[in-house]
């Protein structure tokens, strides 16, 4: 039987289709495992997170410049950091399905789903899957499956293959020359521009470097819609520091990401957990975890690379990347932020869809998202198709439109018209009705509480700048 979380989130993925926020993507020809394609109202809702993420790291810290690197870079790069050797994971077949998993996260999905968060026996049986993974006993991980008698969710057999390592990394045939990479992390384009952007923005120690940028992965376990694809975006930023100062700007880092995502939601939704399990290219590490309808899972990971990069750059590139300050050189500390666009959708997408039952007893569907993420700002519309209210209507819009995100809307009577704004999430309404004619004034109607009150034309692109700008949650974050 589905639970009512399974049920939520089969709504979820369908309202994202039906109201164009998500597709699958190549949907016409059958569509393609873990990729995805933004609509129409996804991709305003995906440039408002990153314009809220760009302004909150670059415009509030006057000391982070932002980037943006290419995706295909000289393969010798990959060697450098690591990825060509060590980004790998683990991968098992069932020999029935033909379907192929992560056996890691078979076993994290099932403690997940089986066992209460503090439970005893779901802390032992984490601890061996860690311990597991560490010592690289894969034929114990085996043993482990077998022994939580865990099936193929598809066969519902336990007919599985040995498990085996696997690199996740795309890679691209270059003809005759040397194979290209598909970038894993938008990170390292950051690290290689560290001597370029110090030089030409004049940057001092401590300092750092932000972009928005795709990534991809060749992900095996992909499932629950766009938490984990194999194209993705990154928003990454590298706080270039001396090694002195490392426990300083890790924690300051760490309690600035935790801010920002409670001021886009509820404190009951986020928790800060340290890695027990670190990148290759981590000293130190921590998750913040949203609380997903599946559970909770990693949105952003908040590292401290050390010198790992620079140093292993400075080796393979044969170029110094060292500061030198107070008559000493020396390569610094990188304590990284890294957040997934995607999966800040998802989550603000699965807390603020909501079904709500109003007092006449009929259910409203309604995304409640915080007003300065909303794709579409506020919407026009005429009470009626005539007399003249279409016009004066297009006519506001039409001013409006060049500082805001509108839409005008006559298609349906009034009542659908909220509806259908409500569960694409507009703030607000305002309707053109015949005291229009005589008074300058529409109608305002709020959407989550749905008042309405009568406002002055004249005043409309205030109010909308006031309600639904970045300026007070950015101020938040001062
Ligand atoms: N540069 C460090 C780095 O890439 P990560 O923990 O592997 O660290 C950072 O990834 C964030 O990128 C994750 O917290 C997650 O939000 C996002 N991410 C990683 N893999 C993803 C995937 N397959 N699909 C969607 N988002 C992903």
């Amino acid at each position: 039987m589905k639970k009512c979380n399974d049920h939520f989130f089969d709504f979820l993925v369908s309202h994202a289709k039906i109201y164009g926020f998500i597709f699958p993507s190549s949907d016409i020809y059958g569509g393609l495992n873990a990729v995805y394609d933004y609509g129409p109202y996804g991709v305003e809702l995906k440039n408002n997170i990153k314009k809220f993420w760009w302004k909150s790291m670059t415009h509030l810290h006057d000391n982070i410049v932002g980037i943006d690197t290419s995706i295909l870079m000289n393969s010798e790069i990959w060697n450098a950091s690591g990825h060509v050797k060590k980004f790998n994971e683990l991968l098992i077949d069932n020999k029935d399905s033909k379907k192929r998993y992560r056996p890691d996260l078979l076993i994290k999905d099932y403690v997940d789903k089986n066992f209460s968060k503090n439970s005893k026996k779901k802390e032992n049986i984490l601890y061996r899957l860690f311990e597991s993974l560490r010592k690289k006993d894969f034929l114990d991980l085996r043993i482990l499956l077998n022994e939580l008698n865990i099936c193929d969710p598809i066969s519902k057999t336990k007919n599985w293959t040995k498990i085996r390592v696997f690199n996740m990394m795309f890679k691209i045939k270059n003809e005759s020359r040397k194979d290209l990479f598909l970038r894993p992390e938008t990170a390292q384009g950051i690290f290689c521009n560290f001597h370029n952007v110090k030089k030409s923005n004049r940057m001092k120690i401590p300092f750092g470097i932000a972009q928005v940028g795709k990534s991809f992965r060749n992900e095996i376990f992909s499932s629950k819609f766009i938490f984990r694809m194999r194209e993705f975006e990154q928003m990454e930023m590298q706080f270039f520091i001396h090694p002195k100062e490392e426990n300083k700007w890790y924690e300051y880092w760490k309690n600035f990401r935790l801010k920002w995502h409670l001021i886009l939601g509820n404190k009951a939704n986020y928790q800060l957990r340290d890695h027990d399990d670190l990148a290759h290219y981590a000293s130190a590490g921590a998750d913040i975890e949203y609380h997903f309808p599946f559970g909770f899972k990693e949105i952003e990971g908040i590292h401290s690379r050390r010198d790992f990069d620079l140093k292993n750059h400075e080796f393979f590139s044969k170029k110094k990347l060292r500061v030198y300050e107070h008559q000493k050189n020396y390569i610094p500390y990188v304590i990284e932020t890294s957040l997934g666009l995607d999966r800040t959708f998802l989550a603000l997408f699965s807390s603020f869809l909501k079904k709500e039952k109003l007092k006449n007893g009929t259910i409203r569907i309604v995304l409640k998202l915080p007003y300065y993420l909303s794709p579409i700002k506020a919407a026009i519309f005429p009470l009626v198709r005539k007399d003249g209210l279409p016009e004066i209507a297009k006519k506001i819009f039409n001013y409006l439109k060049i500082n805001h995100k509108l839409i005008y809307d006559q298609k349906e009577s009034i009542g659908k018209l909220y509806r259908r704004q409500d569960a694409i999430g507009t703030p607000l309404c305002f309707t053109v009705d015949y005291e229009t004619i005589e008074k300058n004034t529409v109608t305002m109607r709020y959407r989550d509480s749905m008042e309405q009150k009568r406002v002055c034309i004249k005043d409309i692109s205030k109010i909308i700048e006031e309600e639904t700008g970045l300026d007070k949650p950015l101020r938040k974050l001062l």
